[in-house]
């Protein structure tokens, strides 16, 4: 008898919610009942609201169950799930569900259906083809396709990749570095975790390929402290690449050498920054640094070197395998390829949707998410993180891609868009997001460190219902400078999510006294 292979997710939200326990229970009911199972470990598919979901490898393909809990187990057994069995907890095939089906995954096309640390499953589903492919080509060859593809930093300026690794291949030096930023401070945002617990080989792909572009031969990924499995997993994948001569000083047999180190990060947002990231890395305290001179011409240790988000990096492979024309076919206007798009908060079903730009705001959080968990109606969405705007229903027909968000005042930032139903009150949103700044500001320029206090004694006073219209005035007029005078985008992009509050959210501000006394 062959063992029947059962799927449950490792992935850091899979666990979150159980998904040890329920591979316990289904090890000990198999034992008992004397069925033979071969139980593989895989990421997550993006579906949170089916988490724990038990894949059963079957003929006619994976039939999922979910969401299951570890008392679920002795039920399912019964029902014969391990030959596709009915349950109330039976989602059909899988790879049919039409969250799945309606997709444009390239990136995330492995995460969920193979074992992550498994090479030969890498290599059974496409991997390594852009590694060998970028083996054949000169580095400036390969910088070519990468800025033909279109691809833009996918960390959230959108600034063109392919011009970054122009400017730090044309900066004349003797060591080169590449540098990933899986720092993922943003709120509702989880793809880049995802792909290190998921399909960490894809990063490493990108990132070796990144090296033979620029001729750098040392790479560092910085993992945010908060990732315990991702540095976990990640740092075996690196282990295990390196025995299989991916990495090292002879990458895939070519001569060519690419060693990578994975870095746990310092538990600060602005070490997200990409200087305040190359301070850390430094092992100093995460601070700005002035621009110019950019970390493409004098980056880590004073050396060029190309920081780039992990889906930047991880965008790499499939345009090297697959070419930079059917790369940029994908998308709208300037913003080429695919996004994954992070949908969390007050959300039916969420989770991780990689689509081609272009698709509305309201396809996504209504369409695709369902609408609120809470059942009511929804009333705002932040998209782009912390420092993103918080878009009202009435703008829902806005596509996702960079232009289109910039020009309504918004920003796609890393892709995380959080839900919020009618209870959410903006002033107190507003006073949230000023605070946030205050509290991870780096202090190192005035308008952000000064200025976010500042700002949240004045948005208390606002809610408070204190002198409201004078202000507010004043609030403009401090946001105004913040977003001037900053440093950087973190003073400088506070303003977003305030601005944007108080604009579409009138009401919500609009606190007299009075009416505070007679509620
Ligand atoms: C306060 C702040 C936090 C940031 N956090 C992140 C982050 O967590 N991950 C990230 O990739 N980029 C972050 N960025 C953007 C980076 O500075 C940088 O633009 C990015 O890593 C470049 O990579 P890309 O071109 O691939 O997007 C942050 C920027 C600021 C101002
Ligand atoms: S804007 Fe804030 S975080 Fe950025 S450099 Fe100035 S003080 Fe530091």
């Amino acid at each position: 008898m062959t063992a029947i292979r059962v799927f449950v997710p490792q992935d850091a939200a899979a666990l979150a919610v159980g998904a040890g326990r329920v591979v316990s229970a289904i090890r000990a009911e198999a034992l008992a009942r004397g069925c033979e199972i071969e139980i593989v470990r895989n990421g997550s598919r993006g579906m949170f609201w089916l988490e724990p979901l038990v894949e059963v490898e079957l003929p006619q393909g994976r039939v999922g169950y979910g969401p299951v809990a570890a008392s679920d187990v002795p039920g399912l057994f019964d029902a014969g799930f391990l030959q596709g069995g009915s349950h109330p907890l039976a989602k059909g095939i899988v790879a049919d569900l039409p969250w799945l089906t309606c997709q444009q995954r390239l990136t995330f096309a492995r995460c969920g259906i193979t074992a992550p640390l498994s090479l030969d499953d890498y290599r059974a589903h496409g991997g390594l083809v852009g590694l060998t492919a970028a083996l054949q080509m000169d580095p400036a060859a390969i910088v070519e396709e990468v800025t033909k593809s279109g691809l833009r930093g996918r960390g959230g300026a959108g600034f063109p990749t392919g011009i970054k690794w122009r400017t730090a291949a044309a900066a004349p030096a003797e060591q080169r570095y590449i540098v990933c930023n899986a720092d993922e401070g943003d709120s509702g945002t989880f793809a880049d975790r995802m792909i290190m617990e998921g399909d960490p080989y894809l990063l490493i792909e990108g990132m070796a390929i990144a090296g033979l572009a620029v001729n750098a031969t040392k790479g560092f990924v910085y993992i945010r402290s908060e990732y315990p499995h991702a540095f976990k997993t990640f740092s075996e994948a690196i282990r295990i690449a390196e025995e299989a001569g991916i990495l090292g000083g002879d990458v895939l047999g070519s001569g060519r050498a690419f060693h990578l180190e994975a870095r746990l990060g310092a538990g600060a947002y602005i070490c997200g920054e990409e200087t305040s990231l190359l301070e850390s890395l430094e092992g100093k305290r995460g601070t700005v640094r002035k621009k110019p001179p950019l970390p493409a011409i004098e980056g880590l240790f004073g050396k060029p070197t190309i920081i780039n988000n992990l889906l930047s990096l991880a965008a790499v492979p499939t345009i090297l395998a697959m070419g930079s024309a059917f790369y940029q076919e994908f998308g709208i206007g300037r913003s080429r390829g695919t996004m994954p798009i992070q949908l969390a908060g007050n959300v039916a079903h969420g989770g991780l949707i990689e689509r081609a730009f272009g698709l509305t705001l309201g396809d996504i959080v209504e369409g695709l998410g369902g609408g609120t968990r809470t059942g009511r109606p929804i009333r705002a969405v932040q998209v782009g993180g912390p420092l993103g705007a918080y878009w009202p229903t009435h703008l829902f027909d806005t596509p996702f891609e960079y232009e289109a968000f910039a020009a309504k005042g918004g920003m796609i930032g890393h892709g995380g868009i959080v839900v919020f139903d009618d209870s959410v009150d903006l002033a107190k949103q507003a006073r949230f997001a000023m605070e946030f700044c205050a509290i991870e500001s780096c202090g190192k320029c005035t308008p952000c460190r000064v200025g976010s206090t500042r700002g949240v004694e004045v948005l208390d006073r606002i809610i408070a219902g204190e002198d409201v219209v004078n202000q507010i005035t004043l609030l403009q007029d401090l946001t105004e400078l913040m977003r001037d005078g900053s440093l950087c985008a973190l003073g400088g992009l506070t303003p977003m999510p305030v601005l944007s509050a108080l604009t579409h959210f009138p009401e919500d501000f609009d606190r007299a006294p009075l009416a505070q006394a007679a509620e």
